[in-house]
């Protein structure tokens, strides 16, 4: 398979398209961004990097972050954090709460904001400067010192934080909150607010594509049967409430971010990021959802 000349032709077509959408505004700095980016690169096992459009463009990767956090704490699977957060697709949008009522407290899933908050929350009671912590990670597992923390889109979220800070504090009234509100919410902001190139992102992802071990890292991220976990959740609910029509459409495990940004992993093969600021109305990307779904199609192949 010439993955080169697949992701070029898949540009090339979506493009053609002129799908429209719009850019997250409830973060007004991100609303800032040139709308007609569009990026993809795909990174193999080998460690083969194939690359088109604005692939080199760091972009932030907001809530693609929640798979990383997500991955630090994964071993504790089975512990009392797996009490706290569950493991099924909530049917609501990210920012959703009022599910958090219904169900006492406890997350549907680590990816919905309350969920994330709740993995957070976890990191910030395991280091003393957990945000150093997860930098470190990502760096390590990418290869390649590529974490940067747009301090501006931080400030931004957190000065218009209303709804995650409306979440926690129902967390916390629920006694699933360990941590001062403040510290984790602003943890929580800055690695949202993690700027990377779809390069970067792809090779983030890339344990998930190899059973759990890192070529860039040469180690066990996680182990094999962990990391089908982690692809598992972010095929019920990597996309919220949109996570059916990902699976339907695209068929592989993937996250979005509302920076435009998605990941997605073809275990056993290869892993994959595409980058479109365009949002539909359940805050994922019109480009990059298109283009993941012309590239299973092309393919012939997917998850099933
Ligand atoms: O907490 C938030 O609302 C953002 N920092 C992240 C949301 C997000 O990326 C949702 N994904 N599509």
């Amino acid at each position: 398979m010439d993955y080169q000349q697949l992701i070029e032709e898949v540009y090339r077509e979506v493009q053609a398209e002129n799908l429209k959408g719009k850019v997250a505004d409830y973060i007004p700095e991100i609303a800032t961004v040139d709308p007609n980016q569009f990026g993809i690169a795909l990174v193999d096992l080998k460690g083969n990097l194939y690359g088109v459009g604005d692939y080199l463009t760091p972009f932030s990767i907001q809530s693609i972050s929640k798979v990383h956090t997500l991955t630090m704490v994964f071993h504790r699977f089975n512990s009392k954090l797996w009490s706290r957060v569950n493991v099924e697709p909530s049917g609501n949008p990210f920012n959703s709460i009022a599910q958090l009522e219904y169900e006492n407290g406890i997350p549907r899933n680590p990816f919905i904001n309350a969920g994330a908050l709740v993995i957070t929350d976890a990191l910030c009671s395991k280091f003393e400067n957990p945000l150093e912590q997860i930098s470190a990670f990502i760096n390590e597992i990418a290869g390649c010192d590529c974490v940067r923390i747009n301090q501006a889109v931080m400030n931004s979220e957190k000065n218009n934080a209303a709804r995650n800070t409306a979440l926690a504090y129902f967390l916390k009234s629920y006694n699933n909150f360990e941590n001062s509100i403040e510290e984790v919410l602003d943890v929580y902001f800055s690695h949202c607010a993690m700027e990377m190139s779809c390069v970067e992102l792809a090779k983030t992802f890339s344990f998930l594509a190899n059973d759990g071990y890192s070529i860039y890292a040469n180690r066990e991220i996680l182990s094999e049967s962990h990391a089908r976990r982690v692809n598992a959740l972010m095929l019920t609910c990597g996309f919220y409430d949109e996570a059916g029509e990902f699976a339907y459409k695209v068929g592989l495990p993937g996250k979005s971010g509302v920076g435009g940004g998605v990941a997605a992993v073809m275990p056993h093969k290869f892993s994959i990021a595409v980058w479109s600021p365009e949002l539909n109305e359940k805050g994922n990307s019109v480009k990059s959802i298109r283009a993941l779904e012309l590239l299973t199609d092309k393919l012939a192949f997917s998850l099933f």
